[in-house]
């Protein structure tokens, strides 16, 4: 299945409004946690992470997650709440812009510097698959507080083995995203209609411009 590679060009609205919608949860759930949680781990999980920035400079997922941690440090240094984050990346080259981009951001941001250097903040970055690295973070989900955010181009990763696993842990949030367009385009396929119920026909009744009204 042929996917849209986002950071050739420059993000579209709707790749600001879908990073918004994220950076404005994990907005409410850090002060959430970390209040409720003092002396403990929390975990963000990034697994479909990009590069951090679109090709004009632009915000990604990676840098709304430190703006966010950033905007935190009080809180952290008064809870002594250890914010864990993974960022992986699948593709090579973006892996290392990844890297690049989130390592210089922490640089030029002192507080964030002050955090890492207390043991407050730490990064694990990946260059792995999704589908090898969630089995390996099953258990740090379990045994912590985690934020998981779902990323992904297409809808490879739509399975009831990872939405169950997820949505019967207590103290997961997990944001999984997926273009509405997907399904006029794929919602008769046999991938499809193995991971959603849906009804095509009903879909269909109207024009495809009006998709996002009624695939939800
Ligand atoms: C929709 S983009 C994510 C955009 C990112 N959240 C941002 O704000 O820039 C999906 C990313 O997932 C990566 N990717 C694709 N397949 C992957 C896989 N199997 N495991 C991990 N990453 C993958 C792609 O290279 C791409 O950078």
């Amino acid at each position: 299945m042929a996917t849209i590679d986002l950071h050739q060009k420059p993000f579209d609205d709707a790749t600001i409004t879908k990073l918004e919608i994220f950076e404005n949860y994990a907005k409410e759930w850090l002060p959430t946690f970390i209040m409720s949680y003092p002396n403990k781990d929390l975990w963000i999980f990034d697994f479909f992470a990009g590069t951090g920035y679109d090709i004009v400079g632009a915000p990604g997922s990676p840098i709304r997650i430190l703006y966010q941690i950033k905007d935190q440090v009080g809180n952290i240094f008064k809870q002594k709440t250890r914010i864990r984050v993974c960022f992986n990346e699948f593709d090579k080259s973006k892996f290392e812009c990844l890297k690049a981009s989130t390592e210089n951001f922490i640089t030029n941001n002192s507080e964030l510097e002050r955090l890492r250097n207390n043991n407050l903040l730490s990064i694990e970055y990946r260059n792995s698959d999704f589908a090898e690295l969630f089995p390996k973070t099953t258990s740090t989900i379990q045994n912590h507080p985690s934020l998981l955010y779902l990323d992904q181009n297409g809808m490879k990763f739509l399975a009831d083995n990872y939405l169950l696993t997820l949505a019967q842990l207590p103290t997961t949030d997990f944001l999984y995203y997926l273009s509405s367009s997907y399904f006029v385009r794929f919602g008769d396929t046999i991938p499809f209609k193995t991971n959603l119920k849906i009804d095509m026909e009903r879909l269909k009744e109207n024009p495809y411009k009006y998709i996002h009204t009624k695939a939800s």
